[in-house]
């Protein structure tokens, strides 16, 4: 009997010595303890694989200790087509289509940090659905210019709209179980010359204007990842970059999440080992270009850094930090016992990407009540314009997608129109581009039409003359110099003529709306003479409904602009004392480009310089109306320690239920330090039926009086006297506070 206790006692200790989890895999301990647990198990080879990328989206894991290979993609609306494994043409999968969400400017244009996490849940739930770990996105550079060609994936010009907006999505999409990858740091505002222009700027405007966003992402958000930018700061590369890296985001903000390079945005190994970098991702660096059959190796932080270890010049001190980090992330993600599976394509994401949109686009002017378009009085509308009829996921660079389906513009508003019995035309108005394929994906349309420019002038007008109202989609598109990635666009006027035929449906017809669709600004001399305007964004796979929605009045417009609309180049800061694209160095390919409006950007360049845009900041208008009354603030005399409340009542003064932006600027009446005329600071959306009223109540803290020192290198919050100024836009702030910090 004695003997078969001691074998059982013996047989059970065995069994749970086998059974036992290393640390590392026991998600109750702390994660810093499991890091400690891994780190030493892996060898040398295998701390420098999981540096660099083996793929061009995936870097390895650690197949012997049972660590998956770790997937990123593409960013920032919607998940990108797989495409093989060292080339960017398409792995041909066919089970890759996804919902395109709008563009990160319609997001940004709902004001509406809710909007912001349903966007990134949604997304989440596609990338984990396709194994992705990762999420490259989303961005937020700071909208400096409207030449720049990838405005339309950011979060417009202000840098505290930008960080509301870019929490909830980062916190959204990492509650699915994938990493955000907020990009591109920093101070990559243009696309001429990215990977070659020196940004010249001075510390105020780098931290109360371009660092923000980056800030919120990380300290609030808590993102897992961000991607250094192709440009430099301070003469040397982002992604290696010892101030912004190591300084400013390592030390400074306490991020612990992972590095990662722009694709080939690393230079050189030795900065990468010193200055920043986690994890090295590539396009064209070297072995890949030169067509090497172990490409990856090549790579700045894989067999040249092995080297130099090997050499003695380094330890694995540096490599350690590195591999801690990506320990990390994949604890985060690829290590975790459950992630939630995702979904894709379902109805819920189309319901998102609809509302989202709906919320986002933005009723610029609306002369007439033109607009809504009054279906019972309505009986022939004409469409005119090419982009009511080209696909627009296609195209633009890295955040190209291939959908399941894109509701084109024309088709949804005819669909809508044609339930009321309106009967719908259509006239294409003008030739724009008609290619449209990226990556191996082709939207499959043909859009030739070999008429001439008068021809389809006169074909519309014509038409235009038969119609009761007529509604033009046009704008920018994906095609490169317009809204695409790795260009700038040339000018600020609209191409392909545009202008002409927008010039002649208006006097063909007084009910005309011409919907913009673009993520950036565009010249419109014709304003006066157009009564409805609408900025239509680029939103996805849901565009032409969402867009039918508010032009029918199904959904009340609520969008605001996240950039100012300046009516002539000039009147933006970067071009009327800015360095816009930099100046070349005499025999070195560098550009410097010197960020002189500094602080001035958007509606503080507005300001300063007493210019009138066609369009404000913050503006937009719905279908009813809503006024202020007085606002009420919880103390007329502050410590540095407290914050403030200040409530306003609002009322929807109109006969439709509508949503309004309470939006808050402070003013710092008298600064030591040169500050913008006002700032925002607060902002909240309600939702209110006609004849309803809320009180609004926005809360700051010091750090929305403060500006940066810096000679200090600290927030300052000067004691005096501050003004609170609300309204609906920032050319539209009646309601006036008074308070005085001590
Ligand atoms: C872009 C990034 C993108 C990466 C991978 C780069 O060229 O700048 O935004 O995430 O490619 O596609």
């Amino acid at each position: 009997m004695k003997r078969i206790v001691f074998l059982a006692v013996v047989l059970a200790a065995l069994m749970a010595q086998a059974t036992v989890t290393p640390l590392y895999l026991d998600e109750t301990a702390p994660l810093e303890q499991r890091i400690d647990d891994l780190l030493p198990r892996l060898t040398l080879d295998e701390k420098l694989a999981i540096i660099h990328a083996q793929s061009k989206f995936s870097s390895a894991g650690v197949p012997r200790l049972g660590i998956p290979t770790f997937w990123t993609d593409d960013g920032p609306h919607g998940v990108r087509p797989d495409v093989l494994w060292d080339e960017w043409e398409q792995a041909g999968a066919t089970n890759d289509s996804c919902v395109a969400f709008p563009a990160l400017t319609c997001l940004a244009a709902t004001w509406n940090p809710a909007m912001a996490h349903r966007y990134g849940v949604a997304l989440g739930e596609e990338a984990r659905y396709r194994g992705k770990d990762m999420i490259l996105g989303p961005g937020v550079n700071i909208y400096r210019t409207p030449l720049n060609g990838r405005n339309f994936e950011y979060m417009g010009e202000d840098p505290y709209l930008a960080s509301i907006m870019v929490v909830p999505y980062v916190q959204g999409l990492q509650s699915q179980g994938v990493a955000a990858c907020v990009k591109h740091y920093a101070l990559n505002n243009n696309e001429l010359f990215r990977h070659t222009t020196n940004v010249i700027i001075d510390d105020r405007a780098l931290h109360e204007i371009y660092l923000p966003a980056f800030k919120a992402a990380v300290q609030q958000g808590h993102a897992w990842g961000i991607m250094g930018a192709y440009n430099l700061y301070k003469n040397i590369h982002n992604c290696h970059n010892p101030y912004l890296l190591n300084d400013i985001l390592k030390r400074d903000w306490g991020f612990d999440g992972v590095v990662v390079s722009d694709w080939g945005g690393a230079h050189d190994t030795e900065q990468a080992i010193r200055y920043g970098l986690d994890l090295e991702f590539g396009t064209w660096t070297n072995g890949l270009s030169e067509g090497a059959r172990n490409a990856y190796d090549n790579y700045y932080l894989a067999l040249p850094y092995k080297r130099l270890i090997e050499q003695g010049k380094y330890t694995t001190r540096e490599l350690d930090e590195k591999v801690r980090r990506v320990l990390r992330l994949f604890m985060r993600t690829t290590l975790r016992d459950y992630r939630p599976r995702g979904s894709m394509c379902s109805a819920d994401h189309y319901d998102a990407a609809r509302t989202i949109a709906g919320e986002g686009i933005v009723l610029l002017q609306n002369k007439g009540g033109v607009l809504p378009i009054d279906t019972r009085r309505v009986r022939r509308v004409l469409v005119v314009g090419e982009n009511a009829i080209k696909m627009m996921t296609v195209g633009g660079g890295s955040s190209s997608l291939k959908v399941q389906r894109e509701v084109l513009p024309l088709d949804g508003l005819k669909a809508r129109l044609q339930r009321d019995g309106i009967e719908v035309d259509y006239a294409r108005g003008y030739v724009g581009d008609t290619t449209g394929a990226y990556n191996g994906v082709t939207t499959g349309q043909n859009l030739v039409d070999h008429r001439t420019p008068a021809q389809l002038i006169d074909d519309a007008v014509s038409k235009a003359r038969q119609a009761d109202a007529v509604v033009f989609f046009g704008g920018l598109n994906k095609s490169n110099h317009q809204d695409a990635e790795e260009y700038d666009r040339e000018d600020y006027g609209l191409p392909y003529g545009q202008n002409e035929v927008i010039e002649a449906l208006a006097k063909a017809n007084k009910n005309l709306v011409v919907v913009n669709i673009s993520g950036n600004a565009v010249a419109m001399p014709w304003r006066d003479r157009v009564p409805a305007i609408v900025q239509g964004w680029f939103i996805g796979s849901e565009a032409g409904n969402a867009l039918a929605d508010v032009l029918v009045g199904d959904v009340n417009p609520s969008g605001k602009l996240p950039f100012t609309w300046p009516e002539r180049l000039q009147d933006v800061g970067a071009h009327a004392v800015g360095d816009y694209p930099g100046t070349k160095r005499t025999g070195e390919d560098i550009w410097d480009e010197e960020y002189r409006e500094g602080l001035y950007v958007g509606y503080r360049w507005v300001d300063k310089a007493k210019t009138r845009p066609a369009f404000a900041f913050g503006h937009g208008l719905s279908y009813t109306t809503f006024t202020l009354g007085k606002a009420v603030v919880s103390s007329n005399h502050i410590t540095a320690a407290d914050s403030l409340t200040v409530t306003v009542p609002v009322t929807n003064t109109g006969s439709c239920a509508g949503a309004e932006v309470v939006q808050l600027y402070v003013r710092d009446v008298k600064s030591s330090m040169p500050r913008p005329a006002k700032e925002l600071k607060g902002f909240k959306k309600v939702y209110l039926q006609p004849g309803q009223t809320a009180q609004v109540s926005i809360t700051i803290g010091r750090d929305a009086l403060s500006y940066y020192d810096d000679t200090r290198h600290q927030w300052v919050a000067e004691p005096g006297d501050f003004e609170l100024l609300l309204g609906t836009a920032s050319d539209r702030l009646p309601v006036k506070a008074k308070f005085t910090l001590e």
